[in-house]
């Protein structure tokens, strides 16, 4: 058993696609905020995500671009990091299915389960649905289309090899009907039990023999993995199970909570089940199904335009609004619409007008009445206990929901304090205070009360926006301290007078919504146009040529490099110390995923000498090294011969 101050929460792995909308970014951001929470609890979290990459659509994608399987989702993942990048997604494990420990893994486990007589060799004759990579019997069809998502399905006859699925029929019954925690929400345990379970399970076909793309059976390489036997053992090959170290699987497993969307609740509390007990290991504590996020009653809907990507929003309005729109909006175990406007009005009503304003009356007014420092609470006075009151009482509520995963009202009771306070800033009128000498022990009462209120409101955002949350701290000249833990919110009183305060810029300014509808609506076809490899009229070639003279313009140079080291805040980029002549300059370029530093100390490139310096993530940079792109790495441009730096490239 897993030692208790450990956490080990999942996010399903996803299929490798370019196009992850904003519905696919909210299971990672629910589970990325209950590991930001559970973090700052004090607990020894271990979130794990990745990408379920074989099986039969990826090898057809694939083929059709003219790849190889492993070319294609090499890129595609590369674009799923950087969005999680882009999202400041904190998982401590990204899995991919065709990492080799995974690998060897699941062949281990498919031996083992051959070898105790779980599975076994027999043919396959039902209806396939390719797009799910799952065969039915005709009655577990809908409407003679795939049950779990709804498309068609085709007859297929396979040599194959069956999990014996039905042996363990009862235990799962059993499971479901006496674990009510074990699956949730409740109304998907009935499913399972009432359509699945009840009818009867029938054994499964854990194998292809039509595909290449996938895990050979360790004793017949005529048979590759079903991809969903493959990916769902990476919640357990992850943590090192059947490796020569498995510290991590003794230590986390079993997982506290598996996060899945409702339609694929089946193989998570059905087949994954069964796989462990085959095994017999431990189960995992629950499985938690959200619900979908619709796009005009449609999970994707890429056809009708209305899909929205994370990016165009996460580059408009920042990626906390993206996050607190997400778990604030949408009730986490439904489907929810997602509509651009609602999108604004959240914007607009809870995070400018609400907690922006809040933030922004508070520092202007200690700083017009204190001269910019946080005072002492000195005469107590009406209202005060009211607000303490609540501002102690929310974190019990924050936790009680975030017990149950209800992010929304989690978010609710936080919005609660933050109404409350703004209410207490019009009751005090502080600055109807600021005109009586008398008052001034009321007045720093009231400023420090809501300065404390906000200090709390800054540390329970914390797991959902941390961003806007260090951004209050640098407000409020708040460091990362005993005022900024989770425990610290069960006082009042913990921020301390006496710091500084600094104005800046709102930090969710108002929009106009119809505005900012059409820009979003611009930037996102932007993006799909250049998914889809649209572009824009090129203009002739002829307008492109530049004259000697342009070319002139540019002061190339040999260029010896005597360092290179890792940039200190991007891990893109290299730090280089170039030998140019005399001269000695620095230049930051990122080629940090081609080369190691080291390798590349003693080389000659090509600089651009005369560009003008900026900063790179806070590194000044003298130039510019030209390398060329090699598919989606870079090449260092060089000499053919070894020339003296310096030198001018003509
Ligand atoms: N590869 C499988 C999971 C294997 S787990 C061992 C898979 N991948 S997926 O890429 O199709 O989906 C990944 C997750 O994104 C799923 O939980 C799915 O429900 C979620 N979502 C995809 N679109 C969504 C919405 N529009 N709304 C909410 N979640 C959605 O399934």
């Amino acid at each position: 058993m897993a030692d208790k101050n450990t956490f080990y929460i999942t996010t399903p792995l996803y299929y490798p696609s370019a196009n992850l909308t904003i519905g696919h970014t909210y299971t990672t951001v629910a589970v990325d905020a209950l590991a930001r929470y559970k973090r700052l609890q004090g607990y020894d979290v271990k979130f794990l995500t990745g990408t379920d990459e074989h099986g039969q659509k990826i090898e057809e994608v694939a083929k059709k671009k003219g790849l190889k399987p492993k070319e294609y989702v090499d890129g595609i993942v590369a674009d799923i990091k950087k969005l999680w990048g882009q999202l400041d997604i904190t998982y401590d494990i990204f899995i991919r299915t065709t990492d080799d420990y995974h690998e060897e893994a699941v062949k281990k486990i498919f031996q083992r389960l051959y070898d105790q007589g779980d599975i076994y060799k027999g043919v396959y004759e039902g209806y396939y649905c390719t797009p799910c990579e799952s065969f039915f019997t005709e009655s577990q069809l809908n409407e003679g289309k795939c049950p779990d998502c709804g498309r068609e399905v085709h007859t297929d006859r396979e040599e194959t090899y069956f999990f014996k699925l039905s042996k363990y029929q009862d235990r799962i019954l059993k499971l479901l009907e006496e674990n009510p925690d074990f699956l949730q929400p409740e109304s998907r345990r009935n499913e399972m039990i009432n359509n699945f379970l009840k009818p009867g399970l029938d054994d499964l076909s854990v194998t292809r023999s039509s595909l290449d793309w996938g895990i050979k059976v360790p004793f017949d390489e005529e048979h590759v993995i079903y991809v969903w036997t493959d990916a769902l053992s990476n919640y357990i090959t992850a943590l090192g199970y059947l490796s020569d170290d498995d510290s991590d699987y003794k230590k986390y497993w079993p997982a506290d909570i598996h996060f899945v969307g409702k339609e694929i609740v089946r193989f998570h509390t059905i087949i994954w089940p069964a796989i462990l007990m085959a095994l017999g290991e431990e189960l995992p504590k629950q499985v938690f199904a959200h619900g979908w996020i619709l796009f005009d009653n449609d999970r994707m809907s890429k056809s009708k335009g209305n899909v929205v990507y994370p990016e165009p929003i996460i580059d408009l309005y920042g990626v906390d609004a993206l996050k607190y729109f997400l778990l604030r909006e949408f009730t986490f175990g439904q489907d929810g619409s997602f509509t651009k406007e609602k999108f604004m009005n959240r914007l607009n009503s809870d995070l400018a007008n609400d907690l922006g304003n809040l933030v922004s009356r508070t520092v202007a007014m200690i700083d017009k009445y204190n001269g910019g420092i946080i005072p002492e609470a000195k005469e107590e006075g009406e209202f005060d206990d009211q607000l303490r009151g609540l501002a102690i009482s929310t974190p019990t509520m924050v936790d009680s929901h975030m017990d149950k995963l209800k992010y929304s009202n989690a978010l609710e009771e936080v919005w609660k304090l933050i109404s409350r306070t703004n209410k207490y800033i019009d009751e005090t009128a502080p600055w109807v205070l600021a005109k009586d000498e008398d008052k001034k022990d009321r007045l720093d009462t009231v400023l420090y009360n809501l300065s404390e209120s906000i200090r709390i409101i800054s540390v329970l955002i914390r797991p959902f926006m941390e961003n806007t949350s260090n951004d209050i701290w640098k407000q409020f000249g708040i460091d990362k301290s005993e005022m900024t833990t989770w425990e610290s919110l069960s006082d009042w009183g913990r921020l301390k007078s006496g710091l500084n305060v600094r104005k800046s810029k709102p930090m969710f300014p108002r929009l106009d919504v119809k505005e900012e509808i059409e820009k979003l609506d611009e930037e996102n076809q932007k993006l799909i146009d250049k998914r889809k490899g649209v572009k824009k009229e090129e203009p002739k070639v002829e307008e492109n040529y530049i004259t000697l003279d342009d070319f002139d313009k540019l002061d190339l140079k040999v260029a010896e490099i005597i360092n290179a080291e890792k940039h200190p805040n991007a891990d893109k980029l290299l730090v280089f110390k170039l030998k140019v002549g005399e001269e000695e300059r620095q230049i930051v370029s990122g080629i940090a995923e081609a080369y190691e530093p080291e390798e590349l100390i003693g080389k000659n490139v090509v600089i651009i000498a005369n560009l003008k310096p900026i900063k790179l993530r806070g590194v000044e940079s003298q130039g510019m090294i030209l390398s060329a792109e090699k598919g989606k790495a870079l090449s260092l441009l060089t000499t053919l011969e070894d020339i003296d730096s310096g030198a001018k490239v003509v």
